[in-house]
């Protein structure tokens, strides 16, 4: 296999840089990971916004023209640096990152206190275990902190950049179509750089090409007025927890496939390359399913893991309650019960078909004397990146310079609503390349990113920029 090239004189005292530095860059990710901006939750507002605004300041004070910008939901930082010099051929560059994360709960699982960020010993070198080390935070100061290595010791960045950061992405980003929609101009550019998606493994980095795409609702169902005796009602009428479990137990048949009517329909079969790079790529099913604590492969029969989460649809329960969930017995009908439901979306699947065949499937099976009460909370499409173009081909040059390994094009089962919203309404693709690890616990107590993979995608980060700016 080629060797890797080594850094160029340019980046070289740039990656000195970033090396002298590190306790710094550390001790800043520290700073913003102790700001509890949980999106989701109106009690956090106050810190949502601060976080937003600590990073506005960063960017301040490395040069860019960064403000916050105020939604109706949470705000959004929006920072621009123009390079000396530049003229049309300059390339433009749109970074993305959100600062938002997701609630810490359940709390007790915690180790140390998700918003006191810790450095611990793992495996594999230090860590720092803290709610959105990874799961933004972390990867949006590998950019920021990129871009100050370069500002300190070239005092330049070699493109022009303008970095998006948004405060919604936890919570199905109700203000970022409108936000593009209004901002369209501003936010031009040649490609999106999104920092928040994964590696392949700790040496091995990656460049995602499929995103999976959301559709989730809550349904409820409701029956009786009120809670009902059990032993004097039970038996009698329909119970709507039963009820709504045997309607979802219908959303898959034996063989584990979705039976919502069309859902199915436009996805296409994996090519022969692609099945073949997938092959090359040697992934350790036991393992992953060991990170997680299982050992036995489950899903769509005749699938393999791979396909399972990279390039096939799939309908989930995410929660299920009614009647009476508290401590010890309690015999009643509860009046109504409810089901969060999600399908990931593959490419070829249309997310408002899918979402209007379900709920026509739940509605299809009301039982009798009840009646179906619907929320909607998103709906994206799966998204493809181009993989031949030369945003990418200098992304995995930059990558090269930096690691001993290869670089891979990898899919990923998560969704990123931004990336389909800038191809529809900015009008540009995006280009995902992150530095998460499939065990970093995204989601879960105890999350973490290991100080390795900080550094090299601070590095990383680093090299692209050079990579990106010889791209014409
Ligand atoms: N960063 C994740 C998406 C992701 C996870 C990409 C793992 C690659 C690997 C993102 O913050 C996320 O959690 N997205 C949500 C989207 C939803 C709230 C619309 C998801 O995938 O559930
Ligand atoms: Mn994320
Ligand atoms: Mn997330």
């Amino acid at each position: 296999m080629a060797k890797n090239p080594a850094p160029s004189a340019t980046l070289q005292p740039i990656l000195a840089q970033v090396d002298a530095d590190f306790d710094s860059s550390v001790s800043r990710l520290c700073d913003l990971l102790r700001i509890p901006s949980v999106s989701t939750d109106p009690a956090f507002n106050k810190q949502t916004r601060a976080a937003g605004q600590w990073c506005t300041d960063q960017l301040k004070s490395i040069g860019f023209d960064a403000s916050l910008r105020d939604t109706t939901g949470h705000p959004m930082v929006v920072a621009h640096y123009r390079t000396n010099g530049s003229n049309g051929k300059t390339p433009h560059l749109l970074y993305y990152g959100h600062y938002d994360v997701q609630p810490p709960d359940p709390l007790d699982l915690w180790k140390s206190p998700p918003f006191e960020p810790a450095i611990v010993e793992g495996p594999r070198g230090k860590r720092i275990v803290a709610r959105g080390a990874v799961d933004d935070k972390g990867q949006v100061m590998l950019f920021i902190e990129a871009f100050r290595a370069w500002m300190k010791a070239r005092g330049s960045l070699p493109v022009n950049v303008t970095v998006f950061l948004e405060g919604e992405e936890e919570s199905g980003s109700p203000s970022l179509d409108p936000f593009l929609k209004a901002n369209k101009k501003e936010l031009q550019a040649d490609v999106c750089i999104v920092s928040d998606t994964s590696m392949w493994d700790i040496n091995t980095p990656a460049v995602t090409y499929m995103l999976r795409g959301l559709v989730y609702i809550e349904a409820t169902l409701h029956g009786p007025s009120a809670d009902l005796h059990s032993g004097m009602f039970g038996g009698s009428l329909v119970n709507p927890a039963t009820a709504l479990c045997g309607v979802i137990a219908q959303l898959h048949d034996k063989n584990r496939k979705v039976q919502i009517p069309g859902f199915y329909s436009g996805i296409k079969e994996l090519s022969a390359a692609e099945k073949k790079m997938w092959k090359s790529l040697k992934f350790n099913e036991k393992q992953f399913l060991g990170e997680a604590g299982m050992k036995t492969p489950y899903g769509e029969r005749g699938r393999t893991t791979l396909e399972r989460i990279w390039s096939r649809p799939t309908c989930e329960i995410n929660g299920i309650f009614g009647g009476y969930t508290g401590k010890g017995a309690k015999t009643v009908i509860g009046s109504s019960a409810s089901a969060k439901i999600s399908c990931r979306l593959v490419h070829g699947q249309d997310p408002k078909k899918v979402m209007k065949n379900l709920i026509a499937f739940l509605k299809k099976r009301t039982p009798p004397d009840c009646r179906w009460e619907i929320h909607e909370h998103g709906c994206s499409p799966a998204i493809r990146v181009p993989t031949e173009s030369p945003w990418l081909e200098a992304a995995l040059e930059g990558l090269r310079s930096v690691f001993t390994k290869q670089p891979v094009l990898i899919g990923t089962g998560g969704s990123i609503p931004l990336v389909g919203s800038v191809q529809r309404i900015l009008g540009f693709d995006s280009l995902l390349v992150g530095f998460g690890l499939d065990d970093d616990r995204v989601h879960s107590p105890n999350e973490k990113f290991e100080l390795k993979c900080y550094e090299m995608g601070i590095k990383s980060h680093a090299a692209m920029l050079e990579a990106f700016s010889t791209v014409s």
